[in-house]
C-alpha cells in the first residue's frame, strides 16, 4: 500500500499548484493527476452535478490504486468532499478548505479573515464553516471573483488589465482584515499582483497548506512511500485543451508529460 500513488483531482490544470507543492514537500511520492478538463469550470456549476463529476473521478483513481485522494479543488472540496468521504471509506480522502483555514487562523492576529473564492465556493460558505470550527471569534469576509480564473488560464497574471481586476475585487478587504485565503487553484499564480497590491495582509495559499496536511495524514497512516525519489507524475484529462502544454507548465512550474485523454469512465 506505502509505495502506491497519491491520487489528486481538480476541475481542470489548475490543481496542479497542488502537485507542486506536493513534489517539494513529498519528493519519494508517486502522484496521479485527474483534471476534468472536459467539464471545467466546476466555479459555476450545482451542487449536484459537481458531487456526480467527483464521486466518477474518485472511483476511477481508487481503481488505478490510490493509496489517497486529494480533493484540489476547492469547488468541489466545499460541495462534494463530505459525499465522498461517506462513499469511500477505506481510503483517506482530504480537501483544501479545512488545511487552509487552519493555516489562516494560525497567521491571522486580528481574528478578521477574507476569502476569495469561485461563485460556487463563496456561495457555499465552507470557508466560513470551517473558520468558525476552528474558532468561533473568527470573523469572515468572503469576496467571488469569477474573472480570475480565464485571467490565469490566459496567463494574464500582470500588467494593467489584471491590476484593475484585482482592485475592482479586493478594495473592499484593505484595512479590515489581516489575512487572506486564496481559496482557488488558480490563485496562486495571482500571489504576486495580489500582494502588490494588498501589501501587509498575509495571503494563505490553500495549495502548501493542503501538501503540509497531506503529509501529516501519511506519516499518521503509516502510507509514507519506501521509494527513494521515485516523484513520478501521471496525468488523466478528459479532454485535452488547446493550451494543455502551456497552461500545464505555468502551473506546475516544470515541463508536464503528455496527458492521457479518459473519456470513457
Ligand atoms: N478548480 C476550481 C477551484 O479551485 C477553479 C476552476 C473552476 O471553476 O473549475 O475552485
Amino acid at each position: 500500500m506505502k509505495n502506491k500513488p497519491i491520487g489528486v483531482f481538480d476541475s481542470g490544470l489548475g490543481g496542479l499548484t497542488v502537485v507542486k507543492a506536493l513534489k517539494e514537500i513529498l519528493p519519494n511520492e508517486s502522484i496521479l493527476y485527474f483534471g476534468d478538463t472536459a467539464r471545467l469550470p466546476y466555479g459555476v456549476k450545482s451542487r449536484d452535478l459537481i458531487i456526480q463529476y467527483s464521486m466518477q473521478i474518485a472511483n476511477f483513481l481508487i481503481k488505478n490504486d490510490a493509496k489517497m485522494i486529494i480533493v484540489a479543488c476547492n469547488t468541489a472540496t466545499a460541495m462534494a468532499l463530505e459525499v465522498l468521504k461517506n462513499n469511500f471509506k477505506d481510503i483517506p480522502i482530504i480537501g483544501v478548505i479545512e488545511p487552509g483555514s487552519i493555516q489562516a487562523s494560525l497567521d491571522s492576529k486580528s481574528k478578521k479573515i477574507g476569502v476569495i473564492g469561485t461563485v460556487a465556493t463563496i456561495n457555499s460558505k465552507a470557508y466560513d464553516i470551517a473558520l468558525n470550527l476552528v474558532d468561533k471569534e473568527i470573523q469572515v469576509f468572503s469576496k467571488e471573483c469569477p474573472l480570475f480564473v480565464p485571467f490565469v488560464e490566459e496567463g494574464m497574471v500582470e500588467g494593467e488589465a489584471i491590476n484593475l481586476i484585482v482592485e475592482h475585487y479586493l478594495s473592499s478587504f484593505k484595512n479590515n482584515i489581516d489575512t487572506m485565503i486564496l481559496g482557488c487553484t488558480h490563485y496562486p499564480l495571482l500571489k504576486p499582483v495580489i500582494k502588490d497590491f494588498v501589501k501587509d495582509i498575509n495571503l494563505v495559499d490553500s495549495a502548501s497548506a493542503i501538501a503540509t496536511h497531506a503529509k501529516s495524514i501519511l506519516i499518521k497512516k503509516s502510507l509514507m512511500s519506501e521509494v527513494v525519489n521515485s516523484n513520478e507524475l501521471e496525468c488523466f484529462v478528459t479532454d485535452l485543451p488547446r493550451k494543455f502544454e502551456k497552461l500545464g507548465e505555468i502551473f506546475l512550474g516544470e515541463t508536464i508529460k503528455q496527458p492521457q485523454l479518459i473519456d470513457d469512465f
